[in-house]
């Protein structure tokens, strides 16, 4: 990391053309919100308490949202433009000195790499400011910026105010910038507000600095998507697939299979191992971890998952906030959520829902149950269409499973309720009492049966 950086993150502004209830840098992209995208790519050039985000618009709930990523904030009340969202944070210790990059907290496409390219080029070359820009083939309602004959930057001049010659610059102003901070600021402070639209414009800044001889220089980034701002809500699904198409790729060159990957998404904090196989439309979300040589059926979805090496979900399977141990599986059809953990070797088959339940290793539930607040021991036979009764109308109650029991098919356990290790449960049963070790509990009506019943019926129809 370069030493002396700081970073003013712009995001203030109310977004008006997302249309929304929620401030524009809290939509999502790529599985995070756009603000947190570009506060991760701060991270990469400064420390975190070097990290200014100017918020004004839902301020509270902004704030909130990334509060845990250690940055900064100030409040810029008004949105009076972008050199008066610098302005308000010029008090913040961190600022000061040393090197000053702004970013927009709606660009979220800003790779590391161009941050880092932005410093090392801002310090090799010894000037004033640094400004990214790119040639777009419609420059329209961007910056445009004016060059001098030394390729220096003359004035960037926004579009409302561009004459006709103007407008035909197709090299824009990106907004992201980099300063020497001390001498910004005093720059920053003689900025008038612009007089058609009464905001103060940070673009101004650097035709002030160069009339007193400081030299704003331009870096020219090829891809223009990397500065691609989100206005609309057709920029934030382009975003999202670009953030997406990224990640399946950086995936598929580290080894892992996946199968047509164009409908397969893919949050930017997922792991995923060597040699997993991901079927089609598959969606792996959150903090997902996945390990080496395991397998996520066509239309899984995995969220807050934690799959050990050779662990399988099979298709159209839902697994949130839950664990498989190695080589264990769930699905097709299968469901685990809030904290259920399948051990290694386990398997959970399809129509079985496991909600903060514990299977143990190499046991089965292969067909039709709920499994709810159990704990389950290891070699544990669970039946089709087993349910466990974990809530009596006020509260979850507990069930205990020990090792090597067998649970018949549509057996029906009342919890609080304890089956015993090594016992069995005959099919049907409905358990109320506990069942000792090593057992048959048999919970149901005796069969009878009346000779002959059916076939008299069928006679006195026929009468
Ligand atoms: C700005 C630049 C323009 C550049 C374009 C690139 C200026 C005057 N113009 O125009 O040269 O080509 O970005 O996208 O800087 N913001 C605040 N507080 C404010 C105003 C804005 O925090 O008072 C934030 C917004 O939330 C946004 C960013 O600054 O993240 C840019 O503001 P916006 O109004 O979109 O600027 P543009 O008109 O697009
Ligand atoms: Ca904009």
């Amino acid at each position: 990391m370069t030493r002396d950086v700081s970073v003013v993150i712009l995001a203030a502004g109310l977004g008006t053309r997302m249309r929304s209830g929620l401030a524009k840098v809290l939509h999502q992209a790529g599985g995070a919100c756009l603000l947190e995208h570009v506060i991760e790519a701060a991270k990469e050039i400064a420390e975190p308490e070097r990290i200014v985000a100017v918020v004004g618009h839902q301020a509270e709930r902004v704030k909130a949202e990334v509060e845990g990523l250690g940055t900064r904030f100030e409040v810029q009340t008004e949105q009076k433009g972008t050199g008066h969202a610098l302005r308000v944070c010029a008090g913040q210790p961190g600022v000061k000195s040393g090197r000053l990059v702004v970013l927009y907290g709606d660009c979220p496409l800003l790779s590391r790499a161009t941050l880092r390219r932005l410093l090392a080029e801002h310090e090799a070359g010894g000037r004033a400011a640094t400004v990214i820009t790119t040639v777009l083939p419609d420059a329209t309602g961007y910056g445009r910026i004016v060059l001098d004959e030394a390729g220096q930057v003359a004035a960037i001049v926004e579009q409302k105010a561009a004459t006709a010659e103007q407008k035909e610059i197709r090299e824009i102003n990106s907004g992201i910038y980099c300063f020497e901070a001390e001498l910004l600021w005093p720059y920053l402070e003689k900025v008038e507000p612009n007089p058609a639209s009464g905001e103060y414009y940070l673009t101004d800044v650097v035709e002030l600095m160069r009339a007193a001889g400081h030299a704003t220089v331009p870096l020219v980034v090829e891809d223009a998507n990397e500065i691609l701002g989100i206005n609309t809500r057709v920029e934030l699904a382009e975003a999202d697939r670009i953030f997406r198409q990224k990640k399946v790729r950086e995936l598929m060159l580290g080894g892992v299979t996946i199968q047509r990957p164009e409908t397969v998404t893919v949050d930017v904090g997922v792991e995923v191992g060597q040699d997993t196989v991901i079927g089609p439309m598959a969606q792996l979300l959150g903090k997902t971890k996945v390990g080496r040589e395991c397998a996520v059926g066509a239309s899984a979805i995995l969220e807050n998952a934690v799959l050990e090496d050779g662990a399988k979900v099979h298709a159209f399977s839902s697994v949130q906030d839950s664990r498989l141990g190695a080589a264990a599986e769930v699905g097709p059809y299968g469901r685990l959520r809030m904290g259920a953990v399948v051990e290694d070797g386990a398997m959970v088959g399809n129509f079985v829902e496991l909600k903060k339940t514990r299977l143990g290793q190499g046991s089965k539930a292969m067909h039709l149950a709920y499994l709810g607040d159990a704990t389950i021991g290891q070699k544990v036979n669970i039946g089709a269409g087993t349910i466990t009764c974990n809530y009596d109308g006020r509260k979850k109650n507990p069930t205990q499973i020990g090792d090597g029991a067998f649970v018949g098919s549509n057996s029906t356990l009342v919890a609080p309720v304890e089956v015993g290790a090594g016992s069995y449960v005959a099919a049907a049963s409905i358990v109320t009492k506990p069942v000792p070790k090593d057992a048959l509990a048999v919970g149901r009506a005796h069969q009878i049966n009346k000779e002959g019943w059916a076939k008299r019926r069928r006679e006195e129809k026929a009468e």
